[in-house]
């Protein structure tokens, strides 16, 4: 069988209008935007209005990534949205956006990673194509945090933000341009450390028998550990299992949580930092947004020519993480 792979032909972004900076946190809860701005590397966050949804954005993402790639919506062969702030439990982001974008053939999916989600999802997108079972393969990462902040909770309501990003994979004849590696994990005896109560069928009380907020609960610093380790390690394997080591790599986009993570991640790579894409600042934790945001993003700059090695790498609630290693065609 002759080897394939998948590589991204398109990418797309889509962002709210509505900026919230560190400024206007500061007027809402006990804080500032030195402490933001050196903790967590943020400045501002983009924050979608009651006639902005999930899919809103996912489509816009989705038509800037086809028409960038230049493919027909009818022949994209499978839309996986990740993204765990979905317009409805169903039907599916993958749905609305396939209706919006007219891509009559494609078969529809989310997929709830948390923030690892774009990474999962681009795994199976290149599974499907390497396999030679489908062709065009469009992957969205969409979130709408901010309907899931608690206003009142400083800890994490300046850290998330709304946006979405999207790639199209198309199939690469050639098996050494595209994606060379993956590697994904989850630990699911960590799943107390990020959770998102009554956001399921589950009923989350407090201990006053009084239902839980449905918003975001988070053991930063235990969330914070995990994601350096995690990240530096999925990062390595990919490497690994590509024949390359971290002096190959032309670019590293990690998930964008806090610039703190990426640069403890850089520095165990030993990455200088013009290999690291950084838009934290911009737009905060978008969620499974982020890494095809900043993909997006690193594209327009112009950082990514044909041939250079791009590392992506994330983790999320569950917890959950992946990376993969592409090199660019
Ligand atoms: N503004 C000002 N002070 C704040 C604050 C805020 N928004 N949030 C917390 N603080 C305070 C704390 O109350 C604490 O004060 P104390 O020392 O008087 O008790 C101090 O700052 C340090 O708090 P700590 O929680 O130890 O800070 P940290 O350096 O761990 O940063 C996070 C907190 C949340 C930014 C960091 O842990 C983090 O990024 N974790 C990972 C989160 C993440 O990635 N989540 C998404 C996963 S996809």
């Amino acid at each position: 069988m002759q080897s394939l792979t998948a590589k991204i032909i398109g990418v797309g972004k889509a962002l709210p209008e509505k900026r919230l900076t560190n400024a206007d946190l500061e007027q809402m809860v006990e804080t500032s935007d030195e402490w933001i701005s050196k903790r967590v590397g943020i400045k501002e966050r983009r924050i979608a209005q009651d006639d902005e949804y999930n899919s809103t954005f996912a489509t816009t993402a989705a038509q800037a990534a086809i028409q960038m790639a230049g493919v027909d919506a009818k022949e994209i062969d499978f839309i996986i949205v990740a993204t765990t702030t979905p317009d409805t439990v169903y039907p599916s982001v993958a749905c609305l956006v396939q209706h919006n974008i007219g891509a009559v053939n494609a078969s529809v999916l989310d997929v709830a990673a948390a923030c690892t989600g774009f990474v999962y999802g681009a795994a199976l997108a290149w599974g499907m194509i390497k396999s030679g079972l489908m062709k065009n393969i469009l992957v969205i990462g969409s979130e709408i945090n901010t309907a899931f902040v608690d206003w009142s909770d400083r800890d994490t309501c300046i850290l998330f933000g709304d946006g979405a990003g999207a790639a199209l994979f198309t199939v690469s004849d050639d098996a050494n341009k595209g994606v060379l590696s993956m590697e994904l994990g989850g630990d699911g005896s960590l799943k107390d450390l990020l959770v998102l109560p009554n956001s399921g069928s589950r009923k989350y009380t407090e201990p006053d028998g009084s239902p839980s907020l449905r918003a975001t609960r988070m053991s930063g610093n235990e969330v914070y550990k995990n994601a350096v380790r995690h990240m530096n390690e999925a990062a390595l394997a990919v490497l690994a299992k590509a024949g390359l080591t971290s002096e190959d790599v032309s670019l590293l986009i990690a998930h964008q949580a806090n610039i703190r993570i990426i640069d403890a991640v850089a520095k165990r790579l030993k990455l200088p930092a013009e290999k690291v894409f950084i838009n934290i600042e911009k737009y905060g934790n978008t969620s499974a947004a982020t890494v095809p945001l900043a993909l997006c993003e690193a594209v327009e700059q112009e950082r990514l020519k044909p041939g250079d090695i791009l590392v992506i790498d994330a983790f999320g609630a569950g917890l959950t993480w992946g990376a993969m290693a592409i090199r660019w065609a």
